[in-house]
């Protein structure tokens, strides 16, 4: 995040002024590089207000900016995998979601893996009306007990796809994409969370190291040492607009199985 940036929006002219930035200028409202400097300080401001932290889905939170889920819909309606890796269960919104969407595509189930699933929320997720399509493993998700109970889960031939959300250190998601890329399919991905940390690093809440050690960082140093897998940003499916680049807590998320 660059502290020094500020932005005038003058709503009258429909202009905005930037400076202090490598993107000083003055830009109409309606272009998405307007579009991209004021998402940007509304990516700041839902940060310092935990705007995340204010969704459920089918009765459980869930701790995403609801534009990444639809883009992971996305994602998961194209690749239709029969299974889900999912590192980081927390309230278990996120495990609802997806058992939703495979629920409603007749095909595919999830596995949440966490370091600790508080009683609470075990007992709401085995509960839900979705929990069929729903498996959880406590552990370290870097560990290899882990990851080999995870592995025995999948059936051959399954398409396989991995989402990352858990401990978001660069060495810990570092060891989980050594741990579950080689289950992923060719032409499915790894979906690397929260690498916006790299962007946040100086406001509240965050920590100075957030610009090397985020899971963006990660994802960069995985697929310099991984052929099999690049970072590509999922085409949107249907666009009339003329904004192209998501609004994200995920940037460089996508790691596609290419071989
Ligand atoms: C950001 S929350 C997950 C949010 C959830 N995916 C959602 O969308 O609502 C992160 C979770 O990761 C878990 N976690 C932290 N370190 C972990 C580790 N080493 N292994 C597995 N899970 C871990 C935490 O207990 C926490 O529940």
């Amino acid at each position: 995040m660059n502290l020094d940036e500020k932005i005038v929006i003058d709503k009258k002219s429909g202009k905005i002024t930037v400076t202090g930035s490598d993107r000083a200028g003055v830009y109409d409202i309606g272009t998405p590089e307007a579009f991209a400097v004021i998402s940007d300080a509304w990516i700041r401001s839902g940060w310092d207000t935990k705007y995340v932290y204010s969704f459920t889905w089918l009765g459980r939170p869930i701790i995403q900016l609801p534009e990444d889920m639809i883009r992971m819909q996305e994602v998961i309606y194209t690749v239709k995998p029969d299974m889900l890796i999912e590192t980081g269960v927390a309230h278990g919104g996120s495990l609802i979601f997806y058992a939703s969407l495979f629920h409603a595509m007749g095909r595919g189930r999830v596995v949440g893996l966490d370091i600790e699933i508080r009683p609470h929320n075990r007992k709401a997720i085995e509960s839900h009306e979705l929990f069929d399509y729903i498996t959880l493993i406590q552990g370290d998700s870097a560990s290899p007990e882990v990851a080999g109970e995870v592995e025995k889960l999948v059936r051959p031939g399954e398409v396989v796809m991995v989402s990352l959300d858990s401990n978001h250190s660069k060495e810990h998601v570092l060891a989980e994409l050594s741990a579950y890329a080689p289950l992923v399919s060719v032409g499915s991905y790894v979906v690397v969370m929260d690498g916006i940390m790299e962007h946040l690093a100086g406001a509240p809440r965050t920590e100075d190291d957030w610009t090397w050690n985020n899971p963006r960082q990660a994802s960069v140093e995985f697929v310099s040492m991984n052929p099999d897998f690049e970072i590509v940003e999922p085409e949107f499916r249907f666009n009339e607009g003329v904004v192209t680049k998501r609004v994200t807590y995920w940037p460089s998320a996508y790691l596609k199985r290419i071989r």
